[in-house]
């Protein structure tokens, strides 16, 4: 690294990673990360969104996007960071999913070094690192959201729902020492309905758990979130004052009132190598 390279670096704003999971597939990860990067972009802020859910309903088409390469043409090597990237409403970025990559934990070493090397040369302002998780406990879910500042896990009103949003929170924090959680109900009746099944989990959580949880409000179940889902554009622009684009409004406010990061740990690469270090262990665990 020479020094222009080095003062480059220095110069960069810290970046907040915030990965979005679930353990339940279908309860609006995918939602809620777009909405809340394109919330955060029209107050100015700088936002990527890292697609990693290789499975269906990706955030590319939540926002009619169609973008022609992804994560794995840069691990062959084929194309830069740049030149992947798209951009979606409001200049928001987004870094496709890589379909046909199995996980990111499994890379060997040479793809693993490669994504770092793509990683670090991306040369833009960020505020923001939005991480949008598969369904499921996996590797690379548990592998993000320990390599996050923040973690957001979403829930919805159903048995399925809570048990597996419980399930995540108890293997991070019994196997990884993870002790700080958001939870958002989504498709929620109203707050109360949202408080409430706050309430429910963290009572189970405090008793059996040593965990934080921190309730970070909730999203209505509206008819305006479908509707701007057929017509692939944000809940704010398509229905500004919805129940739920006014949710979106609130949650972006509270997002922004979390302490950025100082040192290391606000940089993108940083958060890469954690990934991929992460994954490497937990393979020779
Ligand atoms: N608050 C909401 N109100 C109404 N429908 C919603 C809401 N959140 C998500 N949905 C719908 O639920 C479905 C699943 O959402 P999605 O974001 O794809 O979930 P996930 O990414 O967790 O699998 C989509 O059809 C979406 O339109
Ligand atoms: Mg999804």
């Amino acid at each position: 690294m020479d020094q222009a390279e080095g003062l480059r670096r220095m110069q960069r704003r810290p970046v907040k990673v915030i990965t979005v999971a679930s353990g339940k597939g279908g309860v609006g990860k995918t939602n809620v990360v777009g909405n809340l990067a394109v919330t955060l972009a029209k107050a100015g802020r700088q936002v990527l969104v890292f697609d990693a859910d290789l499975g269906l309903g990706n955030i590319d088409i939540l926002f009619g996007l169609a973008p022609k390469h992804n994560i794995s043409h840069v691990l062959q090597g084929e194309k830069s960071m740049d030149e992947i990237l798209v951009q979606g409403p409001h200049g928001i970025w987004i870094l496709p999913a890589a379909s046909g990559v199995a996980g990111l934990a499994q890379l060997d070493a040479h793809a693993q070094a490669r994504l770092i090397d793509a990683v670090s040369a991306l040369d833009m302002p960020l505020d923001y690192l939005l991480v949008d998780c598969a369904a499921g406990i996996s590797g690379d879910v548990l592998t993000f959201s320990r390599a996050a500042q923040e973690l957001i896990v979403v829930l919805a009103n159903e048995p399925a729902s809570v048990a597996d949003a419980y399930a995540l929170i108890k293997v991070l924090s019994r196997h990884y020492g993870q002790r700080r959680f958001h939870l958002l109900p989504n498709m929620v009746r109203d707050a109360r309905d949202g408080q409430a099944l706050f309430a429910k989990i963290s009572e189970v959580a405090d008793r059996y758990l040593d965990v934080a949880l921190d309730w970070v409000g909730s999203i209505p179940l509206d008819p305006a979130v479908r509707a701007a889902v057929r017509i692939q554009r944000p809940v704010g622009d398509a229905y500004p004052n919805s129940p739920a684009a006014l949710a979106f409004d609130a949650l972006a406010a509270r997002v922004q009132s979390w302490p950025l990061p100082k040192g290391p740990g606000g940089q993108v690469e940083f958060f890469m190598s954690q990934v991929l270090n992460a994954g490497a262990h937990e393979e020779s665990a």
